[in-house]
């Protein structure tokens, strides 16, 4: 209990950075809109649902995929080895299927719990010997550029399509895990004293066009975790779940948070599960 404490004092106190920022007055919120209770589909939304429902056939993340698998397989980096050859994501070495429904989970070689893009990251750096300011030098994609590792996340996640979430809430790690991130999305600072909650904690949230999903609950949560990773129609670029996340400190006016940091993984371990038992659908289409 106390270390659990300890290590959400510690995963704050990296948030809380933002209050060295903070001005002395508080510029007004953004007001979030409470939707009707039924909600009611825009225009833009049921466009984009028919759109994406045309795409799903030949779904562009499927490319994505491809071009991890053959990454994975291929000998790498400066101890020239395969990911399919020295890489655990917890279901034996090499071994991909089903391994995403099952992060974050807690890697004794690491000593630390990882979601899935956090491991990769480990396995590149630990076993084929990149180094880790390179990878975190650009992470996430954009329109010119798709990093490795965002290939390998999404060849590994297509790997468990329609299979349950199933984080091991019971190993005390990850529960700790779980409980800190649920106590980050409910911490308030920045400038305009915003949590995750603020705008995904309870049922019914827009801000413009956008429907937020509420987190706190298993079908919100789902919502926040399908079609993870996904391709983004906005720039055409393909983006992981971390992405996704650091793109929410950015909503919230926060500092971004390390790349593969325990912030984010502390982060997703709540949210994911939170959707435990729910069926992940694999790598999908984000508007
Ligand atoms: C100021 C409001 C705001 C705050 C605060 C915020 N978000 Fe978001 N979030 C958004 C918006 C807007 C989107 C949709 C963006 C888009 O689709 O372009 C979004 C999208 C998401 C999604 C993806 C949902 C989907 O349909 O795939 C997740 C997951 C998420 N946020 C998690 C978080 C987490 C975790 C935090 C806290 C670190 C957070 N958000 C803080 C506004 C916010």
């Amino acid at each position: 209990m106390k270390q659990r404490v300890t290590g959400a004092l510690c995963a704050l106190a990296v948030m809380g950075s933002a209050f060295a920022q903070t001005p002395a007055k508080k510029p007004a919120a953004r007001p979030v809109a409470q939707a009707p209770a039924a909600e009611v589909k825009d225009a833009a939304t049921l466009e984009f649902e028919k759109f994406r429902a045309e795409m799903e056939d030949s779904n562009p993340a499927e490319l994505f995929e491809m071009k991890g698998e053959e990454q994975w397989k291929i000998k790498r980096g400066p101890n020239n080895v395969a990911l399919a050859e020295s890489c655990d994501l917890g279901q034996g070495v090499g071994k991909v299927a089903g391994a995403y429904v099952k992060m974050p989970r807690y890697f004794a070689d690491a000593d630390a719990v990882m979601d899935a893009e956090r491991r990769i990251v480990w396995c590149m750096v630990e076993k084929q010997g990149f180094k880790f300011d390179d990878i975190a030098k650009k992470p996430f994609a954009d329109s010119n550029f798709t990093p490795d590792i965002t290939n390998l996340v999404t060849y590994v996640a297509g790997h468990s399509r329609n299979m349950k979430l199933d984080v091991p809430l019971k190993d005390p790690k990850v529960r700790e895990a779980y409980e800190i991130g649920k106590a980050m999305a409910a911490y308030r600072a920045g400038p305009y004293d915003f949590s995750c909650n603020t705008c995904h904690g309870s049922d019914g949230k827009r801000i413009r066009m956008q429907n937020l999903p509420n987190i706190s609950t298993p079908q919100g949560a789902i919502q926040g975790v399908q079609g993870w990773p996904g391709y983004r129609m906005t720039g055409g670029v393909m983006l992981t779940h971390q992405w996704r996340m650091s793109d929410c400190f950015r909503q919230q006016r926060f500092p971004q948070p390390k790349y593969a940091s325990d912030a984010v993984t502390y982060l997703l371990t709540y949210m994911i599960g939170t959707a435990n038992g729910l069926e992940y659908k694999g790598p999908g289409i984000k508007r």
